[in-house]
Parts: C-alpha cells; sequence; structure tokens
C-alpha cells in the first residue's frame, strides 16, 4: 500500500476559535479511512482544506507526493479529490447532466452539446449502477439520489480520493443501504475513501481504519477490526461516558396532555395518539411515512383538514406555531437549516427568539434575564463556541442543532415534540439530550420523540407508535419493546388486536 493524501501540520485558526491544531496523518491509497470527532472537533474544517475551500492557517496538504500550502477548489479536483459536503453543491434547477458536467470540459462550453452531456452522464452513471434518467432535474430527485449525483460528478472528473462529509445524515435507511453500497463499490473500483458519520454502525461497516479528532488536535488512527464503540468514544469524548443511555428515571402519569384523534391532513395522513404527563412517546416509521407531517400540523406549522386536538382536556384550535406555544406545545424542527436557527444571528439572539415577549415587559426586553437563558442553554447542552455572540452560520452542524434544540426548550413549553433531535450529533451531546429528555419528563413535561434510530427510541421512550403511510399500524410499550416488531409494523404489517 502506498500513500496517497498526507496532511502536514495542518492548522486553521479562525478568531476565537482553533478549529484545527497541527494536524498530521496519512491516508492509505485504496482504503475507506473514517474520521471521527465530536461536534466541532475540526472534521469538516479539515477537509474543506483538502477540497481547497479554505486555506489553512499552516500547514501542507500532500497529494500523490506533491505538496500544496494552499489548494483552490479546481487544483484539487484536477488532482483527483472529490469532495460531497455537508450542504450538497448541486443547482436545483439544473438537470442531472447538467449538474455532472458542472465543472468539467463539456459542460464549460459556451454551446453544451446536451446530447454528448447525457451521454457522458449516462456512462457514469451505468458505471456506478445507477438507474438515474440524465435528464430529470435534480430538484425532483430524492436526497438520496441527489447524493448519487453529486458522487458521479465526482466520478466523472476522475476522482480517485472521494471525501464524503456525513453523507447519511439525512438519508432514509433504504438510500443509507444504497449508499454504503455505492461507497464499497467506489473502493472495489480502487477510489480512496474518506468519510465523516457519527454513527458508530456505519462506520464499522465500511471503514478499513478510523482517525480521531478531538478539540481541533488529532488523536489517534485506529485499525476498525482492532477497536469497538467503547474505545471509539472513549477516544473521541476524552473519558469514560458510562451507559449510551441514561437510566429514566420517572414513570409516566394516568394524566393526557395531550390527545390527538383523527388528524387528518398533509401528505394523507389520519392519526390518533394520547400523550402522558412524563411520558417519552417514540415516534417510529419510515422517511415519509407521515411522521413530520402530524408533528407540524399539531404545531400550527402545516394546516389539518379535519381532526381534533385537547390540551390538558381542552380542546384547542391551533393554526401556527405562535399559537401552539401559547398552548404549551413546542416543536424541535428536523430542518434546521430552513426551520430551525437564523444563521446570520448571534447564539445570543437565537436561543431566546421565541420567548422574546416572555422576557420583556411590553416595552423593554429583559437583556439580563435573556442573557441568563441563553447562557444556561450554552452550558447545559455544552454548545462549542468562544462566546453568544458568534454567529450561528459560524458553529459546526451539530452545534447548530444544538441551537435549534435549546431555542426550543427556552420557550418552557410542557409537551415538546423532538423530530430527529439528535441527527448530526456526537455521542456524548447525544448522551447530553438524553439526560435532558430525563430531566424534563422528572420535571413533568411530556415528550414526543421522532427518530429514525430506533436504538434511540429503544434506550428512551416509555412507549413507542408506529407510523406506516399516513396511520399509527400499533403502539408497542417499553416492556415488549423489539427491533423486529417496531420494523414490521414500520413495514405495514399490522398485529391481531
Ligand atoms: N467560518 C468560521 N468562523 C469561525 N469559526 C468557525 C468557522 N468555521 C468553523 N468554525 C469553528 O471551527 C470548529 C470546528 O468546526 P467544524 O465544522 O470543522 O467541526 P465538525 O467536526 O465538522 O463538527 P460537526 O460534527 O458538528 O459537523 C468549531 O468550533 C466551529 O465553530
Ligand atoms: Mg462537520
Amino acid at each position: 500500500m502506498s500513500t496517497i493524501l498526507k496532511l502536514n501540520n495542518i492548522t486553521k485558526l479562525y478568531p476565537g476559535v482553533t478549529a484545527l491544531d497541527d494536524v498530521s496523518f496519512e491516508i492509505e491509497e485504496g482504503e475507506v479511512h473514517a474520521i471521527m470527532g465530536e461536534n466541532g472537533a475540526g472534521k469538516s474544517t479539515l477537509i474543506k482544506t483538502i477540497g481547497g475551500a479554505i486555506k489553512p492557517t499552516g500547514g501542507t496538504v500532500e497529494i500523490n507526493g506533491r505538496q500544496f500550502e494552499a489548494l483552490t477548489p479546481a487544483l484539487s479536483s484536477e488532482n483527483g479529490v472529490g469532495v460531497i459536503y455537508q450542504e450538497f453543491n448541486l443547482v436545483p434547477s439544473l438537470s442531472v447532466s447538467e449538474n455532472v458536467c458542472l465543472g468539467n470540459k463539456l459542460g464549460n462550453r459556451l454551446y453544451k452539446d446536451k446530447k454528448k452531456m447525457n451521454a457522458e452522464t449516462k456512462k457514469v452513471l451505468d458505471e456506478l449502477g445507477l438507474n438515474i434518467d440524465p435528464d430529470t432535474m435534480v430538484s425532483s430527485l430524492s436526497t438520496g439520489q441527489q447524493q448519487m449525483v453529486e458522487i458521479a460528478k465526482s466520478m466523472i472528473k476522475n476522482c480517485r480520493i472521494l471525501i464524503m462529509d456525513e453523507p447519511t445524515a439525512s438519508l432514509s435507511a433504504a438510500e443509507v443501504e444504497n449508499l454504503l453500497d455505492m461507497v464499497i463499490t467506489l473502493k472495489k473500483k480502487g477510489v480512496t475513501i474518506l468519510y465523516i458519520s457519527h454513527r458508530l454502525e456505519e462506520i464499522f461497516r465500511i471503514s478499513d481504519r478510523i482517525s480521531i479528532l478531538r478539540d481541533g488536535k488529532y488523536i489517534t488512527t485506529r485499525y476498525t477490526k482492532d477497536t469497538d464503540r467503547q474505545e471509539l468514544i472513549k477516544l473521541m469524548v476524552g473519558r469514560d461516558i458510562g451507559d449510551e443511555y441514561p437510566k429514566r428515571t420517572n414513570q409516566p402519569e394516568d394524566e393526557v396532555v395531550l390527545d390527538v384523534r383523527n388528524l387528518c391532513g398533509q401528505g394523507d395522513v389520519n392519526i390518533s395518539f394520547e400523550l402522558h404527563k412524563g411520558e417519552v412517546l417514540g415516534v417510529s416509521g419510515l422517511v415519509g411515512s407521515g411522521r413530520t407531517e402530524m408533528a407540524k400540523m399539531v404545531y400550527g406549522y402545516l394546516k389539518k383538514d379535519s381532526g381534533e386536538i385537547y390540551v390538558h382536556g381542552q380542546k384547542v384550535n391551533i393554526r401556527k406555531p405562535d399559537e401552539a406555544i401559547a398552548c404549551g406545545i413546542g416543536l424541535i424542527p428536523e430542518d434546521r437549516k430552513r426551520e430551525g436557527a437564523l444563521l446570520d444571528y448571534t447564539i445570543a439572539w437565537n436561543i431566546p427568539i421565541m420567548t422574546i415577549r416572555k422576557l420583556s415587559n411590553g416595552l423593554f426586553i429583559d437583556w439580563e434575564k435573556c442573557r441568563e437563558v441563553v447562557d444556561k442553554y450554552i452550558k447545559e447542552l455544552s454548545i462549542a463556541t468562544p462566546n453568544a455572540e458568534q454567529l450561528v452560520r459560524n458553529l459546526s452542524g451539530g452545534n447548530q442543532q444544538k441551537v435549534v434544540v435549546a431555542k426550543t426548550l427556552a420557550t418552557n413549553v410542557d409537551i415538546i415534540i423532538m423530530d430527529e433531535p439528535t441527527r448530526g450529533i456526537d455521542v456524548g451531546a447525544k448522551q447530553e439530550i438524553y439526560n435532558l429528555i430525563n430531566d424534563l419528563t422528572r420535571q413533568g413535561k411530556s415528550i414526543l420523540m421522532i427518530s429514525s434510530e430506533m436504538e434511540e427510541l429503544i434506550g428512551m421512550a416509555d412507549r413507542i407508535m408506529v407510523f406506516y403511510e399516513g396511520e399509527v399500524t400499533g403502539f408497542v410499550d417499553k416492556d415488549h419493546f423489539d427491533s423486529n416488531r417496531i420494523m414490521a409494523l414500520a413495514s405495514g404489517i399490522r398485529e391481531e388486536a
């Protein structure tokens, strides 16, 4: 084996933040090399350096023996590096082939030869075993397919080192399988893969070696076959975190706080359920089964067609999120970029934004109180930032998610709907969120927890409600949690009553 990529003493400083601190390690040709680390550890910054999206403050990147002090995206690509960033770089209003050929000689011509572009694109798609029509608009593709187009876009430029930053974070279970298969396919073709993910299962399935970053520093590299979950978590977090799922310390009460009856509307859903005081009701189901639609209807973000909602026994008519919050219902949305955080505002603005009325006397905002709330959540959720004045845009992906969580918690509602609350969040921070869920329920708050991670639902919920095509196919009690049974319900197999 030979070294294809070498990182020499890479440092990247931002005002008040050392994102990378003298990082050096090597990637072997043809391996799947995973990079792991907590939110804000510097993973994305490192790959942006390799991809030429940012200039390091110090250090060099060596590709195939050629040393670079600063790369540009073009230079990096010429040297065989392809990067799929945490946020895609596709143009939704262009076709698949236009996107795939963007930035190569076919796509850059003034008079584009559409036929040739389609043919070339088709060739790459075929090589990758992808059944996507080159003429399709990218906007009409699923997230999983868009990702495949991103891969094709790199491959058409003869990419030899493909870097993926949390590629599975927003994929459905089936799409995740496709992506992991694709990684194996690419590896067989001799492509070297650098793979970032917070999901340990994936890392163990596909990687040959794993490098760990912590607080911007390189910690170590392990052969995947020689390590385990426990050790990796310890290396990432820097300490033993004990059980991943803390013991729940309260029992749900009989009192029903939220009663949803025949809620119909968006996405053909028809849902009924009761949520009890102090309960964590898990919501399982495949992507597209109506979980998010249900949440948004309850929260007044989407219009419902019919059905009733009772809060503490009172019938309510929620038409917008403000009214939901007034009824004591909050939502931590799934899509933090579009619905969650105001990226161009500071943390200090974001966290109290939905409660600002409560923190003012009608005329003046109580800034001191605001600040207290902000500081409390930065501390409680361990948001990694030099201070509260940092723009949310400049936080790492996982820390942005924590700000979104804090925003909802700050409203002090007693019914909290969490839609994929730990997506993109590292193991240590996940545990903090679980501890928080524990605290909240102990205080008598109730939680509707939508999650695609079965383990997390089984670890934290009192009951799990399973969705299939807009309907509830079953409720499973804690004493009877069983992933096969839940999977069966999520595939539409109902049980005899
Ligand atoms: N443009 C920027 N300005 C200031 N600080 C930044 C900027 N970009 C990144 N940072 C900081 O650099 C550190 C590393 O961020 P990075 O995005 O590399 O983390 P990460 O390991 O990818 O985390 P995650 O798992 O959450 O995606 C973080 O503390 C982040 O806030
Ligand atoms: Mg990142």
